[in-house]
This record gives C-alpha cells, structure tokens and sequence, in this order.
C-alpha cells in the first residue's frame, strides 16, 4: 500500500450472511418454519468490525480472505463502498467464500452456523504485512486460523484488540500480547475456566481470574458493558448501561461495539468514554436487519452516547468463586 500507515486495520473474517426470521430458536430435532423470506447480507465478524468502524468515520483497512466467486466479489465491493480500504482482502481459488447460517427469533437474540470456507485459508504470511506492523490499532477476532491470529497479534505494534470470537481457548502467545479483551459473558467463562458469569459481580471476579494485565470489556447485551481496566494500577470496574431501544436483530451488535471502541481508542479517547461510544453503536445497530443495514454514523453514536450512564462497581475482595 503507497499511502502509509492505515489507522485502524481489522484482521479477520468476510462471510456471506443468510438469515432466516423465526417465532423461537429450533432446539434439537425440531423444524421450524421461517416468518418471512431468507435475507443475505454481507457479515463475518471481520468484515462488520470494519464496516462499523469506516461507518464512525474510522480509516480502515480489512485483511482477509474470499473466495474465487461471486459472494467474494460482492463482499469486497460492498466494504470499498463503506469506505473501507480493501487491498489486502485478497482471493482464495478452489474455495468459497464463507458463509453464515444465522436463525433470528421475534426478540432479536439468534444462533449462527458458519462455514469458513476461504477464511479458513488467510496465512501468518498474509498478515505479516507492513499495514498490521505500523497500525494504530489492530483488531482480530477468531473465525480465523489460530496462527494467522498470532501473527497479527505479534506482528502488531499498535493497540491490539482481541475479540475472542467465537470462543475458544488461547495460548499464552496470543493473550500475552493483547492489549484489550472484548468478550462476552459465553467467551469471558471460558477463557477463565468457568460457567458464564450470571452478574456484574461474577463477571468482575471471572475478569479477576484471567492471565496478564490487559484491560477487559465485557459485552453484555442489552444491559451494556463492564469495563475492566487492570493494567497499571489498582482494578476498577465500571457498568456502561445500554439505552433502550427496540430489537429487531442482535446480529453483529459485539462486532459494532469492537469496531466503535477501536476507532475511539485510535483517536485518543479513555476506555470509559470509548465504551460509551461502543454501546451506543452496538445499541442502534441491533434496530435494523442484519449485520450491518443499522450501523450508526458518528453524530447518530455520539449523540446516544451522550445519554448513556456509568457506574463504578464495588469490587469484592478476591476470594475462591461462591465465597462471598
Ligand atoms: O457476529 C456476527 C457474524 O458472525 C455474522 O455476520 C456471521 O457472519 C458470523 O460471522
């Protein structure tokens, strides 16, 4: 790329989303029928990460994999369009490109299936590239093979933010590097060895129990964030509460919350301020279709966030789990 460092670069997944709109969750061995027609739409955690983050006014640069078909060439098209720098979303022959299965119920809460198809091919060397090295801040997530997750993380000499999506456990050469975890309570639990914490104590403590000092965001629905800041200095906790608003989709809410908060640490903002912005982005996005038909322009996210309420938790002594 001739143009220098890009701000904010997103290191993950691009797949082709098809979404279907059902009264309730299908639980094993059961069939349910659609309500409406199936609706694609272009996701990945990845690809919505930047989008979200372009769609702030963020400068964006998404490394990925497609593959050699249309859904990879519409998918590149419609991140150029956002705004989003494209050059390294480069195309994988003899695969497809990845796709989601993604089941939303009336309340907006869903399941996602995924195939990976050509994300399952992006390499270390694809990621080892002069635009992660200078990055302000670099952003990965996990529909992506481990050790391009790695060397993103290793090659970075930005802020790193980890959205460790979907769950899984990490070695000590990918968290020891992070900067900032941004899970949810599902993927905080099994990062800390333990159920999915039930509240903003629980959270806390299980925040409390992971390896290495960076700061933690704990994405919690429609009841916001906590804010873990552990490094440097004393812990402090701090509840962001999520404004109401009416769900219709919860699709790609975490990946709009990532890629607000990425974009406001990259101009300078304190954790509390950009998680802020985060929830008041994820909270707009979750009002539309989709992954990305509601992704929130910057006066939209800021003027929300202004409303948007604090408060600090009282963190309890730390103790075995259950001790009180
Ligand atoms: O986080 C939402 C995303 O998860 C969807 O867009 C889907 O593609 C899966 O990657």
């Amino acid at each position: 790329m001739s143009d220098g460092a890009s701000q904010l670069v997103v290191v993950g997944s691009l797949n082709a989303d098809l979404t279907v709109a059902l009264d309730h969750l299908p639980s094993a061995g059961e069939t349910v029928i659609a309500l409406s027609p199936a609706r694609f739409g272009f996701g990945g955690k990845g690809g919505n990460q930047a989008a979200a983050a372009a769609a702030l006014g963020g400068r964006v640069a998404m490394v990925a994999r497609v593959g050699d078909d249309e859904a990879g060439a519409k998918m590149r098209s419609d991140l150029a369009e956002r705004g989003v720098d494209t050059r390294l979303v480069r195309t994988t022959r003899g695969l497809p490109t990845g796709s989601a299965q993604i089941n939303v119920d009336r309340g907006g809460d869903n399941t996602i299936v995924v195939d990976p198809g050509a994300n399952g091919a992006l390499s270390p060397e694809d990621v080892r590239d002069p635009v992660v090295v200078s990055a302000s801040v670099v952003v990965v997530q996990l529909e992506i093979p481990l050790d391009a997750v790695a060397a993103a993380v290793s090659a970075a000499n930005g802020l790193v933010l980890l959205n460790p999506a979907p769950a899984q456990t990490l070695p000590d050469e990918v968290l020891g590097r992070i900067d900032l975890l941004v899970p949810n309570r599902t993927e905080l639990g099994l990062l800390a060895g333990s159920a999915p914490p039930d509240n903003l104590d629980e959270t806390a403590e299980l925040v409390g129990a992971l390896p290495h000092e960076f700061d933690v965001v704990v994405t919690l629905g429609p009841l916001g964030a906590l804010v873990v800041e552990r490094s440097g200095g004393p812990r402090a906790a701090t509840h962001v509460r999520a404004p109401r608003v009416d769900a219709i989709d919860a699709t790609g809410a975490g990946d709009t919350f990532c890629g607000a908060l990425a974009v406001a640490l990259g101009e300078g903002w304190d954790l509390i301020a950009a998680a802020r912005l985060a929830v008041a982005a994820a909270s707009l996005s979750v009002t539309g279709h989709g992954a990305r038909s509601a992704l929130a322009s910057r006066q939209e996210a800021e003027r929300l966030a202004a409303t948007v309420e604090i408060e600090p938790l009282r963190l309890q002594p730390r103790g075995p789990r259950g001790s009180g």
